[in-house]
């Protein structure tokens, strides 16, 4: 288990897995066949792609698409919903152009196609890859029916930074987890044949560093050591290049100076040189033209120049290849080698996808209509949104709601109770819904479901929305006011807005927005009627009062179309929850970046207030929930874990078991969690690092003993000169059910 990555890297480094990635044939001889034919306008057509129907970016020139098409100055479409569009513009492609090569649909398809999941951040919740795995299986069946040959997913941008829209597109703060799930997302949508009408093809981003924009501001500077570039950003790009991930998109920041698109470290050095990965690289949305911005090219014959210099092959969006490359070329700035290498990338990538076989495996109008919004979907996306949801705080076992109970009379409030706009309980990245404002009838929202549920369990129930703006005051309140009073419990259905999650979505407060926590203060009295607080949210937020005053809390993420469902699930019992959080909650803003895998400092604190340590002056340096916690409506009880031995050589393998019981009186899941930390290294090491994990069901009583290898592989760290070393010495082994309330025991490394 715990080093399933690395067995897995060995596994597909065994041969070269792009290659055979596909049931296509021959592809080589046929991609150089048609790569001498090809002039060199059609050359950086090939390397051009332009949005189709609707836009995820800055304004670009994308006028008379198919005129484009036809004079082969396109390669590929992105972001294109219109299915018939997608069969005339293919058949412009391959039957009106002088060499009929096809072409690409590329789409974000991030949490889910046309049937909608919980946010990605959401899904590592689960701390179930195999889940997330048949997420995506169904998100590639839906996305390919409908005419889309490539996905820019997973993103695998590790980020600590809860500012960051895009952390709901991660897998959090951990480089493990974030590997495992990343490589079961690649999976889910590859298969194991690229070709396969019903897959498509991944695209790991945003590669290098984009979850480290300084001060979480969208699209800012990124700078930080290639030690730590190579412990915690690398590691997932390098497991889904490992696992095939057909291509790589590059990302919008600077890193280290550079921009991302024009790193030749990144891209030549590390992905192709290190990694000896062979796939394609995508710019993001016109990240070739934004290297003139950052002023790192005076123009696009530069960019071009430079980016593709770098190794980078496809331009997304901007058009900077189609102004600046015949000019880079003529000039000498780039070879023809070099254009040469790129454009057989693309081809070979086409040939992969089957795409020169048959142009329109992936239009057929049948398969779409009985493929689309699969009503079996939705168990899928029922199980994984309240498998994903996070229980904080139970006080009192407030939760599961008991009809047999003190309560009888339910108030459910807050403005997220039965909302139909902003895309609520989603996030921006559902375009495959194809409209800016989601179908309504498609989610089923907390009132639609938790409503009838509760009523049929016996409680009494009044439901009252808030309609919530920037200014929302007491008479915006109202309804929810006296329908609590009436009550004698509470659930709060507050948080963020689907429209909140996402790119171009950073935020400088972290708080419960928008007046969210007067809401709560008055409708609970102060704190003083049970209450239990669901929150939608799409990165970790900060609710000090609600934590004080609030019996229960649980993080629902964006759980997608079965949102109400899945609520209803966990609310009543059915389903006891185990979600496991991805990424620490800070106690405040002002801690952020906080995380578990940080180093000691010199001066390590104790207790808060503690001076000459490492602290604060006002308020704790602990965060309010730590990495991996989660609990459940029953208790699991641990034993210390032990090793199989005290000292491991090179090439030996350690065993680490631990006993967990059930000790509550219902059947539950819990992630069982196992971290090491190395007591004397050259360089100052983590505290914790997350080497293992298993979830594990338990009946009442019932008693299992998990079992962790660790290797050496599993003790080595990036050092300073860039390379990866264990040092022989002592070590810790944690075991526990989060990554702060562990036991531990030592062991050492010999050489
Ligand atoms: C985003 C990418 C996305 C692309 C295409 C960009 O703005 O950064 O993640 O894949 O747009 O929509």
């Amino acid at each position: 288990m715990a080093n399933r990555i690395f067995s897995l890297l060995l596994l597909l480094c065994a041969g070269n897995l792009i290659a055979q990635n596909t049931s296509v044939t021959n592809i080589e001889p046929r991609v150089e066949a048609l790569l001498a034919k090809m002039t060199v306008e059609e050359k950086i057509g090939q390397l051009t792609q332009m949005p189709g129907d609707i836009s995820t970016g800055t304004d670009v020139a994308k006028d008379d698409l198919l005129n484009q098409i036809r004079t082969g100055k396109l390669g590929s479409i992105l972001s294109h919903t219109n299915f018939q569009n997608k069969i005339t513009m293919q058949r412009v492609a391959t039957k009106e152009t002088r060499l009929g090569i096809p072409l690409v649909f590329g789409f974000d398809v991030i949490h889910g196609y046309k049937t909608i999941f919980p946010i990605p951040l959401a899904q590592a919740a689960t701390w179930e890859p195999d889940l997330v795995e048949r997420i995506e299986r169904i998100a590639a069946e839906e996305a390919s029916a409908d005419g889309q040959n490539w996905t820019f997913s997973p993103m695998v941008d590790i980020s600590r930074d809860p500012r960051w829209g895009r952390n709901m597109e991660g897998s959090g703060e951990d480089p493990y987890l974030g590997s495992l799930i990343g490589v079961a997302r690649v999976r889910g949508f590859q298969g194991n044949d690229l070709a396969a009408n019903n897959t498509v093809a991944a695209c790991a981003k945003h590669y290098a560093g984009y979850g480290f924009v300084e001060a979480g501001r969208e699209y800012n500077t990124v700078d930080m050591s290639e030690q730590r570039l190579r412990e915690l950003i690398l590691p997932p790009f390098e497991a889904v290049a490992k696992a095939g991930s057909a291509t790589f998109m590059n990302a919008f920041n600077t890193l280290n100076g550079t921009p991302a698109s024009m790193n030749k470290h990144l891209v030549t050095d590390i992905l192709r040189g290190e990694w000896t990965w062979k796939g394609l690289v995508v710019s993001d949305w016109n990240s070739f033209g934004e290297v003139i911005v950052h002023g790192a090219a005076a123009d696009e014959e530069d960019a071009s120049a430079k980016c593709l210099g770098a190794g980078s092959d496809m331009d997304m969006a901007g058009g900077t290849f189609q102004k600046g490359m015949k000019k880079a070329l003529d000039n000498g700035k780039v070879t023809q080698a070099q254009l040469d290498e790129a454009v057989r990338r693309v081809l070979r990538f086409k040939f992969m996808l089957g795409l020169f076989d048959d142009p329109f495996r992936y239009l057929d109008p049948k398969r779409r209509e009985a493929t689309l919004f699969k009503e079996e979907y939705r168990k899928t996306a029922r199980e994984a949104a309240a498998k994903s949801m996070v229980l904080l705080k139970n006080d009192g076992g407030l939760l599961p709601l008991n009809p047999a109970g003190p309560f009888k009379k339910i108030a459910i409030i807050g403005p997220l109770v039965d909302s139909r706009t902003y895309k609520d309980y989603m996030s921006f990245w559902t375009l495959g819904l194809g409209t800016p404002y989601y179908d309504s009838t498609k989610v089923i929202t907390p009132a639609m479901a938790l409503k009838p549920a509760l009523e049929a369990l016996g409680f009494q129930v009044t439901v009252a929305g808030v309609n919530l703006t920037a200014a929302s005051d007491e008479a915006a309140f109202k309804d929810a006011i006296q329908a609590s009073k009436d009550a004698d419990l509470i659930i709060a259905c507050v948080g963020e807005r689907g429209l909140d999650c996402g790119e171009s979505r950073s935020v400088s407060d972290i708080n419960l927005p928008r007046g969210q926590e007067r809401l709560l203060k008055i409708a609970t009295l102060n704190g003083n009627r049970p209450t239990v607080m669901v929150l939608f949210n799409s990165r970790p937020l900060t609710f000090q009062w609600a934590n004080e005053n609030i019996e229960s809390i649980l993080v629902a993420w964006q759980p997608g179309f079965e949102t109400g469902n899945a609520l209803t699930d966990i609310l009543t019992g059915k389903v006891n929850p185990g979600g496991k959080l991805p990424v620490t909650f800070p106690y405040s803003l002002g801690q952020v970046p906080i995380y578990y895998n940080a180093l000691n400092t010199g001066r390590p604190q104790e207790k808060q207030g503690q001076m000459w340590t490492s602290g604060y002056l006002d308020g704790p340096a602990t965060p309010a929930y730590p990495f991996g916690f989660g609990l459940s409506y029953t208790t699991f009880a641990y034993e210390a874990p032990k090793v199989n031995k005290t000292k491991i050589k090179s090439g030996e393998t350690l065993e680490v078991s631990v006993t967990v019981t059930n000790t509550g009186k219902i059947a539950g899941s819990e992630t069982v969690q196992c971290y090491i930390r190395d007591l004397v290294a050259d360089i100052s090491r983590p505290l914790k690092e997350l080497k293992g994990f298993e979830k594990i069901t338990l009946a009442p009583g019932e008693k299992r003993t998990v079992k962790f290898k660790i290797t050496e592989n599993d003790l080595a760290y990036w050092n300073t000169e860039a390379k990866r070393k264990a040092d022989p010495g002592k070590f810790k082994v944690f075991t526990g059910g989060n990554s702060r309330d562990v036991q531990e025991v030592e062991f050492s490394l010999e050489k």
